[in-house]
């Protein structure tokens, strides 16, 4: 076996302290020779090169001598001086393969770990295992004489270096030592497994060439900021493992400072997180299936709810076409019944006045039925007015003092200087009736009745509405009754709702109220203590000042004036029989009528020639074009023709207005139509 060539490089020539500690003439193996570091460069086929404390720059020796024999060993001799300096070099340089120091005692653990740890790593390598031996030998620090203390300090620090090494060689986390250029100084073993190569196949590869091609910048900028001094906490990062499986590894790092304090490298723990990852998918995929399964019992719940709100809306259209149904068949029973006696010709003269009294005042219980129902379903052409709330309640209180009775204490207080509101005025007056009727019969005709008046710039929220913002009038009526129990407070608007017996209500009254509060922009509320008393709060949006003093009188001028008599009409209406009884009520007023059975024909009749007319008195509600659809294209064709229109029951009329147009409410009584239709003639004849 040939001997192994070492060539023991020196300072410009060997020095005494080389010669001696390297004399080789002992070593039949091992073949010596000494150079230079210029005559190394030449030296060629070295197999072990030891680099002593006498050369300048030894790393940088060491680097070239790798490079030409990249299978050559270097050993480093360090001086017992420059301890520092190794300690600082050592973890970033591969090249070294051993270090030792000569004559001196490791103390310093981590030093001790990277000789020995160097040591290790290539002690079970080729020939050069004998030599180490020897040479070890030789440079063993001198232990004669040493004392006790010092031996158990030497064993104390073996004994921390094997646990040390332990605990690399068994953590689970690869742990990683990173030159600043990026190359891979050193790992454990747990880091060939995670990173999926061993040491020899790692050689030569940066630290970002380790990962998925996608996470390479993520590892780079990892290394970047650890290289800058950040301590850099659970970056993961995906590497695939030997066995083609992808791992996710959560990486941490931080520099590693030199001796002066400089970061001379980068420390690293990658920890396998696949585990947990997986974990958390499965979690978060658990968590979308319950999210799902939850809006899906939600939608069910609402469909329910829905199902629910229609069968009640079923009861409570059931409950109010029953009420009705009730209402109008006992009306009709007394006009049916009225009719039938009438037609007894032997009948006394006071017996037929009776039967016919009777007849007219189910016709107005009727109208008021049917008014109520309409205030309710907000259909009621309403005839909005500006009027001053303070003065109207002001007024009706004084009336409500005979409604509810001497026992009863009525007081007003009113809280606001200008109380303008826009509404109906006879609406609003009804209002305040029905409220205080409902108080007396709480009362039992003893109590206090209190009225007050204010103004708020809000409405609170009532019935689950927001609160709604703008200026209204407040309208309260306390009362000291019996109260409401919580849970019939929902009921109490409702049509046909009523607690009262047979025949004292009807349980329309708050139906009014409610309806004509919000048909006029506003709305009602109610507060009640069981035993204690109720408040019903009423509230209409409120008005600056009046806007023209003509329109806020809220008194009617009515037509006292003798009804005149021959009014030339032109009557609109497409119901035969609606039309037969009014041609036949308006000649018997002394009319001339001429009927037109749509608004198309009305007009063609018109343009043959309007003056043959006084007044055209239409329906409002009619196929193709409507009343007030008519009375606009006669206002612009003819403007002289006064129109009157009626209805019972409009949209139109109850979203729109009536344009300016007078209107007679079905059902009329012939006297009241006479009058009107008179007025308006009277009226435009003035102005012309
Ligand atoms: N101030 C009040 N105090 C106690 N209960 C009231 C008061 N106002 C109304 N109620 C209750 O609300 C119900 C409905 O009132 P609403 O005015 O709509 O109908 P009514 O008074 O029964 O009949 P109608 O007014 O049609 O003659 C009443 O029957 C009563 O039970
Ligand atoms: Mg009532």
């Amino acid at each position: 076996m040939s001997p192994t060539k070492v060539l023991v490089l020196t300072g410009a020539a060997p020095d005494e302290w080389t010669r001696t500690h390297f004399d080789a003439a002992e070593w039949a193996d091992v073949a010596v020779s000494f150079a230079s570091p210029r005559e190394a460069e030449t030296a060629g086929d070295a197999e072990i090169l030891i680099v002593t404390p006498t050369v300048a720059d030894p790393l940088a020796r060491a680097r070239s001598f790798r490079r030409v024999q990249p299978s050559g060993q270097v050993l480093f001799v360090a001086h017992p001086e420059r301890l520092e300096r190794m300690k600082g070099l050592l973890p970033y340089s591969p090249e070294i393969s051993e270090a030792w120091v000569v004559n001196a005692e490791l103390s310093d653990p981590e030093l001790r770990r990277l000789v020995v740890d160097a040591g290790a790593e290539v002690a079970g390598r080729r020939a050069i295992k004998g030599l180490y031996g020897r040479i070890n030998a030789r440079f063993a620090p001198q232990r004669d004489g040493q004392d006790a203390a010092s031996t158990q300090h030497d064993r104390n620090l073996a004994l921390a270096e094997r646990y040390l090494s332990a605990i690399l060689a068994n953590a689970p986390d690869a742990l990683l030592a990173i030159a600043l250029d990026g190359s891979v100084v050193s790992w454990n073993e747990a880091a060939t497994r995670l990173l999926g190569r061993t040491w020899d196949e790692a050689a030569g590869i940066t630290f970002p060439d380790l990962f998925d091609p996608e996470d390479r910048p993520g590892a780079l900028d990892v290394l970047n900021r650890a290289g800058m001094g950040e301590s850099v906490r659970a970056v993961e990062l995906r590497v695939s493992a030997a066995d083609g499986q992808c791992l996710t590894l959560e990486v941490a790092a931080g520099p590693v400072l030199g001796g002066g304090g400089a970061i001379e490298g980068v420390s690293l723990i990658a920890r396998d997180v696949s585990g947990r990852k997986r974990d958390e998918a499965s979690l978060r995929q658990l968590n979308e299936e319950l999210e799902s399964r939850v809006a899906r019992a939600v939608a069910e719940r609402e469909q329910t709810a829905a199902a629910l709100r229609q069968a009640q809306k079923m009861e409570a259209v059931g409950q109010l076409t029953g009420g009705v149904a009730h209402d109008f068949n006992n009306l009709l029973t007394v006009i049916k019944s009225s009719i039938e006696l009438l037609r007894n010709p032997n009948l006394v003269e006071d017996r037929k006045a009776r039967y016919l009294g009777a007849i007219s005042d189910t016709v107005d219980r009727a109208a008021k039925l049917t008014g109520q129902l309409l205030a309710f379903a907000r259909r009621q052409p309403l005839k909005p007015e500006v009027f001053d709330v303070a003065e109207r309640v002001t007024t009706v209180t004084e009336m409500l003092r005979t409604i509810v009775g001497a026992r009863v204490a009525v007081s007003t207080e009113i809280g606001c200087a200008t109380c303008f509101a826009l509404a109906d005025v006879s609406q609003f007056e009804t209002a305040l009736v029905n409220m205080a009727v409902n108080a007396r019969d709480a009362m039992q005709g003893e109590g206090a009745l209190t009225v007050s008046v204010r103004e708020i710039h809000e409405i609170p929220a009532i019935r689950g509405h927001g609160r709604a913002k703008g200026d209204f009038i407040v309208v309260s009526i306390r009362d000291t009754g019996a109260g409401i129990p919580s849970d019939k407070l929902g009921q109490i608007f409702e049509p046909f709702y009523t607690t009262k017996e047979v025949g004292k209500g009807t349980g329309l009254g708050l139906s009014q109220v409610f309806g004509f509060a919000k048909q006029s922009g506003g709305d009602v509320d109610v507060e009640s203590a069981v035993g204690l008393g109720t408040t019903f709060t009423l509230y209409l949006p409120r008005i600056e000042a009046p806007l023209n003093p003509s329109e806020t009188s809220g008194i009617r001028h009515e037509d006292t004036a003798a009804a005149d008599h021959g009014r030339r009409v032109l009557l609109v209406e497409d119901n035969v029989e609606v039309g037969k009884f009014a041609v036949q009520v308006l000649e018997d007023l002394g009319h001339r009528i001429t009927w037109a059975t749509n608004a198309a024909e009305a007009l063609s009749v018109l343009a043959e020639g309007s003056d043959a007319f006084d007044v055209v008195f239409s329906d409002v509600v009619m196929p193709g074009m409507n009343g007030i659809e008519l009375g606009r294209a006669v206002r612009e064709r003819f403007p002289a023709l006064p129109v009157v229109l009626t209805s019972g029951y409009s949209h139109v009329l109850a979203q729109e207005g009536r344009h300016g147009f007078e209107l007679v409410q079905k059902p009329y009584a012939a006297g009241d139509l006479s009058r009107v239709l008179n007025r308006v003639a009277r009226r435009m004849s003035h102005a012309q």
